[in-house]
């Protein structure tokens, strides 16, 4: 081994561990930033490591990807709107996977038109690569349509579609073990290829809307698994390693979330459960069940003279864009001497962190930010627990009720506080499509309206207190 090859290698491993100390401190919002930092910092010693790496032909197509990448990441990191993020990480994902299957791809082709025996293990890793990368990318591409809009974000299902969804797994196994053992053909390759794209729009078809954040982490995690593949066919160390990060990450992150919606991750991928956010609220709940309701004069008393008050925010509260409104009012309140503290649920909103991002970018401290189980035990003391925008995550039918279709699943325990207010524009039901006891419970006021209007009415009553 030579020194430059030497130093190759070293300098791998130092960005190996930059990426591991990277996702080590993303995993708390005080030390994100610097997680984000070091692992921007690794990825660019892995590129230009790579880049001096005398197997390249030419720089040139190399520079034209950089520019054209460079001018499409800036563009759309700057436009992206926050309540867009699941569909940008969604797109980049299925980008990533296709870029591996692609390498995959190409590098069949040239050594296959070299040699009529491919080596058993560059065989193997090449289907994987193609084949998960190909169906992370079309799989990717649906997830990104249901939620733009552009796709149905209902379920799409017909007969028999579990069964068809067998057979070209079958197709695939059965192509596969022929091209690795028998017959490396260029054709048979490309049919596999064909096959991980249908597969991927066959996959995601039937998962509902609002399901496709799960959809997307999990392909997160396959991209990752693409690009480790992908590191095994061009002999690259860092891209194994670096895939297979993403890959546990995405995992572990898809883990989470099931766990904090108590529901396995096959009900997730085959369920249809849900009602997809555009038909989220459709159906009134409220039956003939009474509830108290409030206006912003009551309101503002109530939260004005409390002594503590926790802002529970959930999906609502993102799609009013509430966040900057909220920022205030609990700035406002803790000008009063009342102490504010906000309560997350893991899966409150529709992405994992939505919570933490939207109030984060308003400048909420994180040290007013408290994860469920740190918070579940003080909601005896509260006095007043403001939620905003969410239904789900405080519902709790979900502790009581057996026969509820949520009934396992982690919520904050709001229901144990003095008080709580609750602001949404009706009775309709969230993303479970059930309804919650705690709307008709005595100890709950019901603010109705659109979030960032009622909270801005919250905070111009209190500076008239
Ligand atoms: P949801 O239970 O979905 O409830 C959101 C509530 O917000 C709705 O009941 C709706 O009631 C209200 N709302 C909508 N627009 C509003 C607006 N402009 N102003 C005020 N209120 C508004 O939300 P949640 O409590 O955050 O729970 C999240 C749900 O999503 C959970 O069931 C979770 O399992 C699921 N989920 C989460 C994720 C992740 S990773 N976060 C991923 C997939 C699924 P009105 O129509 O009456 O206003």
């Amino acid at each position: 081994m030579d020194a430059l090859s030497t130093a190759i290698g070293l300098a791998y491993i130092f960005a190996a561990v930059l990426f591991i100390l990277g996702l080590r401190y993303l995993g708390s919002p005080a030390t994100a930033r610097r997680g984000n930092l070091l692992a921007a910092i690794a990825m660019l010693i892995a590129i230009i490591v790579t880049l001096l790496d005398r197997q390249i032909v030419g720089f040139t197509w190399i520079l034209i990807a950089i520019i054209i990448g460079t001018v499409i990441g800036s563009f759309s990191a700057r436009l992206v709107k926050m309540t867009a993020m699941p569909q940008m990480v969604g797109i980049f994902n299925g980008l990533g996977g296709g870029a591996s299957a692609l390498v995959a791809l190409a590098e069949f082709w040239r050594l296959s038109i070299l040699s009529a025996e491919l080596p058993l293990d560059f065989s193997i890793t090449t289907l994987l690569s193609v084949f998960i990368g190909g169906l992370t990318f079309t799989g990717s591409m649906i997830a990104f349509g249901k939620l733009q809009g552009l796709v149905s974000g209902s379920p799409i299902t017909f007969p028999l579609q579990k069964v068809v969804n067998a057979l070209l797994m079958v197709a695939v196994v059965v192509l596969g073990v022929l091209i690795a053992g028998f017959d490396p053909s260029n054709i048979l390759f490309l049919i596999v290829t064909l096959l991980a794209l249908t597969l991927g729009v066959m996959l995601v078809i039937p998962i509902g809307g609002a399901d496709m954040p799960v959809v997307i982490s999990l392909l997160n995690s396959f991209s990752g698994l693409a690009a480790c593949a992908a590191g095994f066919v061009v002999q690259n160390h860092i891209l194994i390693i670096a895939g297979a990060l993403v890959g546990a990450a995405g995992l572990i992150l898809t883990q989470i979330m099931c766990k904090a919606m108590n529901r396995p991750l096959s009900n997730v991928l085959f369920g249809a459960f849900g009602t997809g956010d555009q038909a989220a609220g459709a159906v009134d709940a409220g039956g003939d069940k009474s509830v108290k309701a409030v206006d912003g004069e009551e309101a503002a008393m109530i939260l004005g003279y409390a002594q503590s008050v926790v802002v529970v925010p959930g999906f609502g509260m993102a799609a009013a864009q509430a966040q900057h409104a909220v920022r205030e009012l609990s700035e406002l309140l803790q000008k009063r001497g009342i102490e504010v503290k906000f309560a997350i649920h893991p899966v409150a909103g529709r992405m994992p962190g939505h919570m933490n991002v939207l109030l984060a970018e308003a400048n909420v401290p994180y040290t007013l930010l408290f994860d469920m189980d740190d918070i579940n035990p003080e909601f005896p003391h509260i006095d007043v627990v403001l939620v905003i925008g969410a239904n789900d995550v405080i519902n709790p039918a979900a502790r009581n009720d057996t026969t509820s279709p949520i009934y396992g699943m982690p919520i904050l325990d709001v229901d144990k506080a003095r008080h709580v207010m609750i602001i949404k524009r009706s009775l309709n039901v969230g993303f479970a499509g059930i309804d919650n006891p705690l709307f008709y419970d005595p100890k709950t006021l019901m603010y109705f309206g659109s979030a960032k209007e009622k909270v801005q009415e919250l905070v111009a009553e209190i500076k008239k207190l």
